[in-house]
């Protein structure tokens, strides 16, 4: 048996690979090792949580940043960004609208806008779980401090997205400005943890400067911290940003990344990233066969969808679009798998 059969079968059995063995993995990977892979994330997966896949309504609450990430198109030095904020009213209209359709988790996403205080966040999240107590809420709202987050858990919110993006700090370095430390990051994904909130990390693919060898890195983080949930799409350069020449992240390697991540952690929320999506007409569907089992449809208002634009060409519309829930559910059909709109946590 070729090497790269033997890491999946020790991956499938042990669900840990030393990061020399997670970088070959990578390195020698080619279309067979890709869909023996693949087949074994989704059997895994389905052992799980059978065909079903879950839909997450994303509310995407503000483009104003702090920050300035270099690779980020709502980065805060980005003068040609068309600023917008959700008000709470805005906010609940979109549960409302959601909650219709079906959903039943409803994440709020944003910029780290200054303007979304501990009070202001406490009082919309106490609103959403009062008209909506068997829904679960998601924050992904970048870095805050310990009691920030303690308040947050306490006044309702279910789970934290916060993507590591590197868990090499000389690369975390060069994807950030100096105000920001890697740290920090890992300290805020510690402590969410503790809090008892279910936390998703995750990383770009194909981000500048990252060598593949960084992405075994990634894939220890991965094992040993054992997120409840991950994000990881194909870096997408944005035109007005330091990044706006660097090539693309490709969606196959993204694909095959997604499977060896079912297969280190089997019960993990995987979504088929936006990103995937908007980089390859089927990306999404490519990542739910590879072992994703999570979507994120847009439910934020029409009018500021355009404007959240993290990477140029980011889908907003079509499947992508939370009320077009009726035609994903068919398109996941044709291909096997069934949209729930139950909660959807994490099976321990
Ligand atoms: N391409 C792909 N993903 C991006 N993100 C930000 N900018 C880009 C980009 N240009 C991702 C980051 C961030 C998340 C909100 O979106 O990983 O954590």
């Amino acid at each position: 048996m070729n090497n790269v059969l033997r890491l999946i079968d020790k991956l499938e059995k042990e669900h840990s690979l030393t990061v020399q063995e997670y970088e070959e993995l990578i390195e020698w990977r080619d279309d067979e090792a890709a869909k023996i892979l693949a087949q074994k994330a989704d059997s895994v997966r389905k052992g799980i949580y059978s065909n079903k896949v879950y839909v997450r309504g994303l509310i995407e609450v503000s483009n104003i940043c702090k920050n300035n990430c270099l690779y980020c198109g709502i980065r805060s030095g980005n003068k040609s960004c068309e600023r917008y904020r959700l008000t709470k009213e805005d906010i609940l209209e979109c549960c409302e609208a959601g909650y219709r359709i079906g959903f039943r988790t409803f994440v709020m996403q944003g910029g780290e806008d200054p303007y979304f205080t501990d009070e202001v966040l406490s009082d919309i999240i106490t609103e959403i779980k009062k008209r909506y107590p068997d829904a679960a809420v998601t924050l992904s709202l970048g870095e805050r401090s310990y009691e920030s987050y303690r308040i947050l858990k306490e006044a309702g919110a279910d789970r934290y997205l916060l993507r590591h993006e590197t868990a090499n700090e000389m690369h975390y370095g060069k994807l950030h400005p100096k105000e920001m430390s890697y740290s920090n990051r890992m300290n805020c994904l510690r402590n969410l943890r503790e809090i008892g909130f279910q936390v998703g990390c995750g990383f770009m693919v194909g981000s500048p400067y990252q060598e593949e060898s960084y992405i075994a890195n990634d894939l220890k983080f991965i094992e040993e911290f054992k997120p409840d949930m991950c994000g990881i799409g194909p870096f997408i350069p944005h035109k007005d940003t330091p990044f706006r020449d660097e090539k693309a992240g490709d969606p196959s390697f993204t694909c095959y990344l997604l499977s060896i991540i079912r297969l280190i952690h089997p019960p993990i929320l995987l979504p088929a990233t936006t990103a995937l999506g908007s980089i390859s007409g089927d990306g999404r569907e490519r990542g739910i066969m590879a072992g994703a089992n999570v979507i994120m449809p847009n439910l934020s208002p029409q009018n500021v969808r355009r404007k959240y634009e993290l990477y140029n060409n980011k889908l907003y519309s079509g499947d992508e679009a939370a009320e077009a829930l009726e035609s994903l559910k068919k398109k996941m059909l044709s291909i096997g798998y069934e949209i729930s709109t139950e909660r959807g946590d994490i099976k321990k």
